[in-house]
């Protein structure tokens, strides 16, 4: 882990948007991390580095834990923000929203159904985008895994991480951020819910890299088995609501439950990126145990967005 990172020294990252998780390099990744630890420990050494500086918050969807940690992650570094619920971009071109943003703040957050959306923002505005998950994408959601894993186990290389469930947005940003840093990832999910055939590409290509293993698999327990860390999320995410009944069964086999958690290694953590459906992905049990870290992901949130923002707009 590195050394102190003074908040007058901190590396900007070189992609201006954070649209996708490669948008940062990884050796970018790598420091984002050792940045958040330090964020953590010290937060008042940085509290002054956004000072005067706004920030849209956009989200077309709901959000508990994405919201409230950007809001207090740019007051606690000194900046504001101004927020605004609903669909972007059917009042007005998606180009004129841009347009105007860019002339009040000095970045944009936005959770939107679509990547594209996300996409064309950047595209028009002239100052750094961040995606807050989109359909395809969860990128700050694994910046604070990626942390909490971290910080559970001392590093990240060798270890290995099963996600069972939907081959989702959340799944790829893992899937994505596991095989950059050097960590087993294997997924399970029911046939038809695999994730993203050109995602999973790119990640066998950094797996390659890094020298881990990426498995998808229908099999749950094979996925499990051995793993430091068992992850899953909804089987049904935002959008996807009238698909809940179908989903439901086609998932039964995949809930995460004491006995499939018993697979792992004996001191292996439970994530979920939350909210969580108790008796569907996952029981009240597994959730509710001593090695649950599902709140230390979402304080984690916090920390880890800290990290990115001064990374961008510092
Ligand atoms: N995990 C997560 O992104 O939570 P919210 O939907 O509440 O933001
Ligand atoms: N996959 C879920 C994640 C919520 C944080 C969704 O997109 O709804």
């Amino acid at each position: 882990m590195g050394s102190y990172i003074s908040p007058n020294q901190i590396a900007k990252m070189s992609n201006p948007d954070l649209l996708r998780d490669l948008d940062l390099t990884d050796d970018e990744l790598g420091y984002l991390l050792d940045l958040a630890a330090e964020v953590k420990q010290a937060p008042r050494d940085y509290a002054q580095a956004l000072s005067g500086k706004y920030i849209s918050l956009l989200f077309e969807k709901p959000s508990l834990r994405t919201r409230l940690t950007f809001e207090l992650a740019i007051k606690q570094l000194g900046g504001d923000s101004v927020s605004c619920e609903g669909p972007i971009g059917s009042r007005e071109p998606l180009k004129d929203v841009a347009r105007n943003l860019e002339r009040w703040v000095q970045g944009i957050v936005a959770r939107t159904f679509s990547q594209s959306t996300v996409d064309e923002l950047a595209e028009w505005a002239s100052v750094p985008v961040i995606n807050a998950l989109t359909d395809l994408y969860h990128p700050c959601q694994a910046l604070a895994d990626m942390l909490t894993l971290r910080e559970q186990f001392g590093g990240l290389r060798g270890l290995k991480l099963a996600f069972v469930g939907d081959g989702n947005n959340v799944a790829h940003s893992l899937m994505l951020s596991s095989a950059r840093l050097g960590t087993d990832f294997a997924l399970a999910t029911p046939d038809g819910y695999e994730p993203n055939p050109e995602i999973v590409a790119q990640a066998e290509g950094l797996a390659a890299t890094s020298g881990c293993t990426l498995t998808v698999t229908h099999d749950a327990a094979e996925a499990v088995d051995g793993a430091h860390a068992v992850y899953t999320d909804v089987w049904a995410s935002m959008g996807q609501e009238k698909e809940a009944t179908r989903r439901r069964k086609a998932f039964q086999a995949y809930q995460v439950h004491e006995e499939l958690f018993s697979l792992a290694r004996p001191d292996a953590v439970f994530m979920h990126c939350l909210p969580a459906k108790r008796g569907e992905e996952t029981t009240d049990a597994v959730i509710e145990a001593q090695r649950s870290v599902v709140f230390e992901q979402a304080e984690n949130r916090l920390h880890a967005q800290k990290a990115l923002l001064l990374m961008m707009l510092s």
